[in-house]
């Protein structure tokens, strides 16, 4: 199987209203996951796919701030290039701003406060990336889907429906924040009307590939995690995941610099330099401990 070139788009906006008064000053998406920003959780699903063209989507106020962060890429070997999203109109909005980005290209989208981890999943990632036409998402098991887009299916794995927050859903699985597009992305969000909550919803986008009979699920089963961290609780739940992985194993996960090093987008010397950077904190010195091994 062939991997299909694809963009990445990283949606980072939003007002981060579950948050107050913790985001009022910053945006929740360069708020800390126990050792690192949020945004390197789903950056790093995209450099794993060898995603290296990636938009990232912020408000005016906080581009700045993404920018002084992540800069053009070239430190990890990739490129970053900003979109602007003007008010909190919907997640498919990215598809949109991202238009002249893509075009026509495939692409893969995914919510700047996802996290993903786990070995299947970037097995299954690899499936997913050299499929073509339509779209791909991912369902997971939630104990409460209500709170989510959530995806029905039968038996052989054909979606039968998606809803977004339904009060009595079909299903427990809910659709996570990571969606592979076909080149019409862009050109089915502008045909997306707002919802009831004044949003261009990105399961109105999916519903439009379903109904086109082209929209495909993948389950990710028992050895992935995904987490998202919209309240207080959920990001304290993700940090203490990430705390007890790490300090178990002995590892960091998530680390741009270690994947794009892993991907021989950069040396051991770049690394080298990153960590010299960070070498007044425990990051910095796990990276160098990656170069040392
Ligand atoms: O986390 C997965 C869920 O994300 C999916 O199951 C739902 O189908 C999908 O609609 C979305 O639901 P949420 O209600 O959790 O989305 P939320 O409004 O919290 O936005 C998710 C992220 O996207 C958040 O980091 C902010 C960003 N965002 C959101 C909107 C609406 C933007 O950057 N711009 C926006 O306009």
């Amino acid at each position: 199987m062939s991997k299909i070139s694809r963009k990445g788009i990283i949606i980072a906006g939003g007002t981060g209203t579950r948050l107050h008064p913790s985001t009022i000053a910053t945006s929740k998406q360069l708020m800390p996951i126990y050792d690192k920003p949020m945004i390197y959780y789903p950056l790093s699903v995209l450099m794993e796919a060898g995603i290296r063209e990636i938009m990232i989507i912020t408000t005016p106020l906080e581009q700045i701030n993404f920018k002084r962060l992540l800069g053009d890429g070239s430190k990890w070997g990739v490129s970053f290039t900003y979109g602007i999203q003007n008010a909190p109109r919907g997640i498919a909005e990215a598809l949109i701003i991202a238009e002249d980005f893509l075009n026509g290209e495939h692409c893969v989208l995914i919510l700047g406060d996802n996290l993903f981890y786990g070995d299947p999943f970037s097995s299954g990632l690899e499936e997913v990336m050299s499929t073509g036409e339509g779209a791909n998402i991912f369902g997971y098991r939630v104990n409460d889907p209500s709170r989510y887009g959530v995806v029905d299916f039968d038996k052989s794995g054909r979606v039968l429906s998606i809803e977004e927050k339904p009060v009595a859903p079909k299903s427990s699985y809910a659709i996570t924040g990571l969606y592979f597009y076909d080149g019409n992305a862009s050109k089915y969000a502008h045909t997306i009307k707002p919802s009831g909550r004044h949003e261009l919803e990105i399961t109105s986008l999916n519903q439009i590939y379903l109904s086109n009979g082209l929209l495909r699920v993948k389950i990710l089963r028992g050895g992935v995690t995904w987490l998202d961290t919209g309240t207080h609780k959920s990001l304290f739940e993700a940090a203490q995941f990430v705390s007890v992985l790490q300090s178990r194993q002995g590892i960091r996960i998530c680390c741009p610099e270690v994947i794009a090093y892993k991907n021989n987008w950069i040396t051991k010397s770049d690394v080298m330099v990153l960590a010299r950077d960070l070498e007044k904190s425990g990051y910095g010195d796990y990276l160098m401990k990656v170069c040392d091994s």
